[in-house]
């Protein structure tokens, strides 16, 4: 069973959204797939009940109340939603549990400053400095030709862990997540550009690069 954690300690960083594509591309891929919310505002649970039911199933859960109790052994891939602001015991607790950590980051000065503090908490765990956990770096909502993507993206090539994917600002995460898709899952006619922009991060979660040595 794989465990991958997005988290950010920013709210609307992009936590559900990279947690809810990632469950409907696995979702095509291993045979089952859950959803742990541990976001007491349950977003990845509510794009779950709009997923139709013609699509892959994935197993949700309010991991905010009940922890990982309810996964099911034979869960192949378990994607973790964390909540802003995880307090020390709560961070510890995820990063327990988890394999692998993606944090996706806005192009936003604030962002920016608390991803730098969270990385440099993260570092502070064993597991973290032992390559137990392998953590990647995402870049969401960038906006082509702005002086703060750029800022974003050389403040991503700086960082320790290794930088990615980037994910631009666009209406297809806004129509996938209204109707319990994955942007992999809407017309390639229509979402082409974002699909692709997901493959480095799919080829490094596929590589033994971000999983435990
Ligand atoms: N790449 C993107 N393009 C457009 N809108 C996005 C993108 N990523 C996130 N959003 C929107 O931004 C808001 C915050 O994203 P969300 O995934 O809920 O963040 P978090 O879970 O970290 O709080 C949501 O309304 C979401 O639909
Ligand atoms: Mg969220």
């Amino acid at each position: 069973m794989r465990h991958i954690l997005v988290i950010n300690p920013k709210g609307g960083s992009g936590k559900s959204t990279v947690a809810t594509n990632l469950a409907a591309h696995y979702s095509h891929k291993v045979d089952r797939v859950a959803l742990v919310d541990f976001d007491s505002q349950e977003s990845s649970l509510e794009w779950l009940e709009r997923r139709p039911e013609r699509y892959p199933e994935i197993v949700g859960l309010a991991g905010h109340k009940d922890g990982m109790r309810g996964v099911n052994r034979s869960t192949d891939v378990v994607i973790i939603d964390a909540p802003a602001r995880t307090h020390k015991t709560e961070l510890t607790d995820l990063i327990n549990r988890a394999e692998t950590i993606i944090i996706p980051v806005q192009p936003s000065p604030i962002d920016m400053d608390a991803t730098a503090k969270f990385i440099d908490e993260l570092s502070g765990y064993k597991k973290v400095s032992s390559k137990q956990l392998k953590i990647g770096l995402v870049a969401n909502r960038f906006k082509e030709n702005t002086l703060i993507w750029d800022r974003l993206d050389n403040f991503l090539e700086k960082q320790k862990p290794p930088y990615i994917a980037a994910f631009r600002e666009a209406q297809n995460y806004i129509r996938a997540y209204t109707r319990g898709l994955g942007v992999n899952e809407l017309p390639e006619y229509l979402a082409w550009p974002d699909q692709q922009q997901w493959d480095p991060l799919i080829t490094w979660l596929d590589s033994k690069r971000s999983q435990p040595k």
